[in-house]
């Protein structure tokens, strides 16, 4: 992958970079030749484990905390890409069950969390003469089929990169996001119907869970994996993805078709 896309000496931001597509777009970026990357995650552990080959400022701290992003912003000299990617799963919960704290927790993360980065983005890409900024929904912003809080957030998600892409444009910043079915990374094993389907039905093998859950209702029979979706997210931060802005690419398998 590492000859795709030029970053050459380029400043970009991954949000939730410690797991998953972030620390996937992490590494992608700095094999593409971007000389200084600012990570973000509240996983301080996993964000010191990632060893990259560019100068990597490492943020700890919570997506959806204001004050956090006053730290980050001071990072942000030069900016020309952001990846805003942290986020947590639904879980499932039927409205009827929904409590209140975890409504707010997700919508803390998956809505505040995207809302910040997009500001101190687009803040620091109009100071620097412009970017690119992908943000991350799920195929839950365009189907009905997860709970509400994650489908929610994931579809506010999606429209705030057409609205960023309007008022970015005439900066010079084009925004985008993607909308990924599944793919096979952590997040899954911090809801619990994964977890017990691992546990029962699969006898403890995650692996062939993640074979039968990637059969369900997808076309193509599987999950992505975090490197395949961080090369979709790389396309549209390139310079290739040029005229390309407020677009919602759905990458799931034919899951929505
Ligand atoms: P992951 O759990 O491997 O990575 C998410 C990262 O975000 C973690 O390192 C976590 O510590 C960090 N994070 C979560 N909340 C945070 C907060 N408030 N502040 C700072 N860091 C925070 O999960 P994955 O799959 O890589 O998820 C990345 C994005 O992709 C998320 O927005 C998720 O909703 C989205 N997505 C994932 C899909 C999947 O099947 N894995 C499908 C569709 C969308």
């Amino acid at each position: 992958m590492a000859d795709l896309f030029d970053f050459t000496g380029r400043t970009a931001l991954v949000t939730g970079a410690a797991s998953g597509i972030g620390a996937a777009c992490a590494r992608l970026l700095a094999q593409c030749g971007a000389q200084r990357l600012v990570l973000t995650d509240w996983n301080d552990a996993g964000l010191n484990a990632l060893d990259l080959p560019c100068e990597v400022v490492r943020v700890a701290g919570d997506v959806g905390d204001p004050a956090h992003w006053d730290e980050v912003a001071g990072h942000l000299g030069g900016l020309d890409h952001a990846v805003l990617n942290a986020g947590i799963a639904g879980g499932g919960t039927p409205i009827l069950e929904m409590q209140w704290d975890k409504w707010r927790r997700t919508c803390s993360t998956n809505l505040d969390g995207v809302f910040l980065g997009i500001k101190h983005s687009m803040a620091a890409m109009s100071q620097s003469g412009g970017g690119s900024m992908v943000l991350i929904a799920s195929v839950a912003a365009v189907r009905g089929n997860s709970s509400i809080d994650y489908g929610a957030t994931k579809a506010a998600v999606a429209h705030m990169a057409k609205i960023a892409a309007r008022e970015g444009g005439p900066m010079g910043i084009r925004a985008n996001a993607i909308a990924p079915g599944g793919v096979d990374t952590p997040i899954w094993d911090t809801t619990d119907g994964f977890r017990q389907f691992v546990a029962g039905k699969m006898g403890g093998d995650r692996e062939r869970a993640i074979e039968e859950f990637g059969k369900i209702g997808t076309p193509l029979g599987r999950f992505a994996t975090a490197d395949e979706i961080a090369g979709q997210i790389g396309f549209l931060l390139s310079d290739t993805a040029a005229t390309i802005t407020g677009a919602v690419l759905v990458s799931d398998g034919g899951f929505s078709i």
